[in-house]
């Protein structure tokens, strides 16, 4: 009755800002995301009757209050599903600064949805493991397919899933995270995205979705960096500009990250295809193909501020180790 799962984090290339229903997590809008190779959760769950109740443990530091009643009711989804009244040894650790603009609660919920699910025997298929994960915490459902993945919005639980677009092999991109601040998020996304409907950007918003995951897609498909680029930097700075222009507005920015915004410009002009996202925090993403990462690693080590670089490869989803 126990199982250990390491799931990878994810960078959303479109993002999930906003939620039709809050219950199950049903999204205002499609997603689409690579798993990240060295952003990772592996978490141990193990179930037994001799413990009286959930015993939530994070190896780096102590799981808040919050955390935890979060965590217990996504135990009590997957007991509800295997019939099961049995409690809990959960042991989770991440391999990057938690809550820092990394989606650490993609990679959490991924990895305790399958280690859960796996140490109570239920034999669930991956489409079942994305909903289960997606009420959670939304964007874990993407940490679960291989690779490339799309997270169709949906109207029901069944049709809100996550699926593989491409394999992580598919293409040998980068996610070279440029850490700017470790501190805790003073807004979770949780939270900001709550606010989303009373930014007068987000209708506008809503409606450019589709034709930018067509756009996704196709970079994907052709493996076309500079047609990816260009959607991600558009993506990114509107979903920023809905969070800036919601009340209260949120935002996630600081001196730092506007430099390296700044800086991808500069690089580019001078010819280096690399391209910036930045989701729910002040850490840049910078996105280029393997052959670029060199140079890219020492570029971002010559701005300051910049307190830790980490380089991500595309990533196969949650599995069992
Ligand atoms: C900005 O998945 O953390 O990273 O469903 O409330 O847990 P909850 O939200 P969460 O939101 C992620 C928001 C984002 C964009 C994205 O990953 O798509």
């Amino acid at each position: 009755m126990k199982a250990t799962t390491i799931a990878p984090a994810n960078i959303a290339f479109i993002k999930y800002w906003g939620k039709r229903d809050e219950r199950l997590r049903l999204p205002t809008n499609s997603s689409v995301s690579m798993n990240l190779s060295a952003a990772t959760t592996t978490t141990t769950v193990e179930f037994s009757d001799s413990y009286q109740e959930d015993d939530i443990q994070f190896v780096d530091d102590e799981a808040t209050q919050r955390e935890t009643t979060r965590i217990v009711a996504h135990l009590d989804r997957i007991r509800k599903r295997a019939k099961s009244s049995l409690r809990a040894r959960v042991v989770t650790q991440n391999s990057f600064p938690k809550s820092s603009g990394i989606a650490s609660s993609a990679s959490g919920f991924a990895a305790l949805t399958v280690a859960a699910a796996g140490a109570l025997g239920l034999t669930l298929a991956e489409k079942e493991l994305t909903t289960l994960a997606r009420l959670g915490s939304g964007s874990a459902c993407r940490s679960i397919p291989d690779g490339f993945v799309e997270w169709l919005a949906g109207k029901t639980n069944d049709a809100s899933h996550a699926y593989c677009l491409y394999p992580h092999t598919h293409w040998d991109l980068r996610d070279i995270v440029a850490i700017v601040d470790t501190e805790k998020k003073k807004v979770a996304s949780t939270e900001g995205m709550d606010g989303v409907i009373t930014s007068p950007l987000f209708q506008t918003r809503l409606a450019a979705i589709p034709g930018r995951i067509a756009r996704v897609k196709a970079a994907l498909q052709k493996k076309d960096i500079a047609l990816l680029g260009a959607v991600l930097e558009e993506e990114c700075l509107d979903m920023h500009r809905v969070c800036q222009t919601q009340i209260p507005p949120l935002y996630y920015w600081n001196d730092v990250t506007r430099d390296i915004i700044r800086a991808v410009g500069e690089w580019r002009k001078g010819g280096l295809a690399v391209y910036f996202t930045i989701d729910a925090g002040p850490n840049v993403h910078l996105i280029c193909e393997a052959k670029d990462e060199q140079v890219v690693v020492e570029k971002v080590k010559t701005l300051s501020g910049i307190e830790q670089v980490i380089i991500n490869k595309p990533a196969q989803g949650a599995h069992l180790i």
